[in-house]
């Protein structure tokens, strides 16, 4: 199969690419890391990526942003972040991807524990997390060609925990390789408008 991995070189996007690589092209995608390059928070770059990418099997997401911030101080700006990132950046993987994807493909996009388990400064992060969740579920019923669409929600890493930690006060992390398998069932099992939850 012919896989393309966006935020390969990342945390997860490494754990991603070694539990999936072996017999399959890989093409890894980044902003400035991977064999191609894109920035999911630009349409323009992602129409580019696909032309070039051509045809392809599976589609996997390991980037996007949200914001943190205290309650009282949340504005628009923090919402903003998630919004363009991980909410939309992944909408248009979606319908952008869809016109090079192969039938009966794979979309498997990256949401975060915040939309299931809440934690101080996260409430933007836990909308965009659960808004990028639910549009996928609905996305999955209506693509068509046999394409799949699902989300993982990964935990607190392990391999994260050292930067992340003190915003996940009593969190149990969880490893990547972990992680990762849930990715697999995504791209190689049958399942379709479901949200894996890798939280532990
Ligand atoms: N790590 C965790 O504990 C954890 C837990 C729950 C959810 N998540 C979610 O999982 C995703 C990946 O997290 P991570 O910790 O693996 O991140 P990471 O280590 O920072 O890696 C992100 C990767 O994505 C690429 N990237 C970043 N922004 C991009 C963009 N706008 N367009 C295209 N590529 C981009 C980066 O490469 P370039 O610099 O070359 O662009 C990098 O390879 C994020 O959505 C995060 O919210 C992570």
């Amino acid at each position: 199969m012919k896989i393309i991995v966006i935020g390969a070189a990342g945390t997860i996007g490494q754990k991603i690419v070694a539990a999936i690589e072996d017999g399959h092209e890989i093409i890894k995608v980044g902003r400035k890391s991977g064999d191609l390059h894109a920035d999911i928070t630009d349409p323009g770059s992602l129409k580019e990526l696909f032309e070039k990418a051509g045809k392809f099997d599976a589609l996997v997401n390991a980037s996007g942003d949200v914001a943190y911030s205290p309650f009282r101080e949340l504005d628009d700006s923090h919402f903003d972040v998630g919004y363009k990132s991980k909410f939309l950046g992944q909408v248009h993987l979606v319908t952008l991807g869809k016109d090079q994807i192969n039938d009966g493909g794979s979309i498997t996009l990256t949401s975060g524990i915040l939309s299931h388990e809440f934690v101080p400064f996260g409430s933007a992060g836990s909308a965009m997390n659960s808004a990028i969740e639910t549009f996928a579920q609905a996305a999955a019923c209506e693509i068509g060609r046999g394409i799949r669409i699902n989300v993982v929600c990964p935990g607190l890493l392990e391999e994260s925990a050292k930067a992340y930690g003190s915003y996940f006060p009593g969190h149990i992390p969880v490893s990547g390789s972990k992680v990762a398998q849930f990715y697999k069932r995504s791209i190689f099992g049958v399942e379709t408008g479901k949200v894996f939850l890798a939280i532990r």
